[in-house]
């Protein structure tokens, strides 16, 4: 099985002084597991901060959206060149979040998961379906519509080192946590479609992990699925404590 990775989304939370002392307890607490791999993606205004934290140690620092162009004039917007420039070791890209609050399409999450890897950026791409697709059987359908255009112009040598996230929609942040069963059902199917697309050495490398109400008591009995290879967690990632019980509870 590949290495466990948690990711923490820390989303619009923190002040920089906040930030900087959270990553601090992450940075110090996580030494005592080194078998998980962990990574801190805090809203932009602390990257440079949480990058100074973070410097010299294992954990990476990702950045939860980007644009896919290097400059130009694009008002508010942040590129991969900036993020590299801060030390960006990740980008989480396609959150339902995005999706669904500001408009992210298929098309754009395709062109920014090219322009991530094309400046050295590991892209943790989010895939998931809404109440109402699961309601109504579209499921599969809807994360293989994601994830095939996530993934459609990466190379099987690129896509072995990327990061899939399966994310109900109706599990984030509602406290409703898909069943260990559930979640291992969509992350074989999405391993069946990378197996199909890049062949079935990148189906084994690539990480799929589960978002969605990820808690402390709760992470071992998804980890311990044989597709489940970590999570991206949002609410409990907020606090220290919920933080590494996480990332204790991933050593299988
Ligand atoms: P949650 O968020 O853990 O608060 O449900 C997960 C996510 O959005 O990645």
């Amino acid at each position: 099985m590949a290495r466990p990775f948690v990711v923490g989304n820390w989303k619009m939370h923190k002040t920089i002084a906040e930030a900087r002392a959270l990553a601090i307890a992450v940075r110090d607490g996580a030494r005592a597991f080194p078998e998980i791999d962990v990574a801190v993606a805090p809203p932009f205004t602390a990257l440079a901060a949480v990058a100074e934290v973070l410097k010299g140690s294992t954990i990476g620092l990702a950045a939860q959206t980007m644009h896919e162009a290097t400059h130009g004039a694009y008002t508010g917007e942040i590129a991969p060149t900036m993020l590299r420039d801060l030390g960006c070791t990740h980008v989480i890209l396609g959150h339902s979040e995005r999706r669904h609050l500001f408009g992210e399409t298929d098309i754009n999450v395709m062109k920014k998961a090219r322009a991530a890897l094309d400046h050295g950026l590991v892209p943790i791409l989010c895939v998931g379906e809404t109440l109402q697709e699961r309601e109504t059987s579209r499921t599969f359908d809807v994360v293989e519509r994601q994830a095939e255009h996530a993934l459609r112009h990466i190379t099987p040598q690129e896509a072995a080192g990327c990061v899939l996230a399966y994310e109900p929609v109706w599990a984030i942040g509602t406290g409703k946590t898909a069943s260990p069963a559930q979640a291992q059902e969509v992350h074989a199917f999405l391993r069946k479609l990378v197996a199909r697309s890049h062949g079935d050495s990148v189906a084994r490398s690539i990480r799929v992990l589960y978002g969605g109400s990820v808690k402390p008591d709760n992470a071992a009995s998804l980890i311990s699925e044989p597709d489940v290879d970590g999570s991206l967690v949002g609410g409990a990632c907020l606090e220290t404590g919920s933080f590494l019980g996480i990332v204790q509870a991933s050593r299988g």
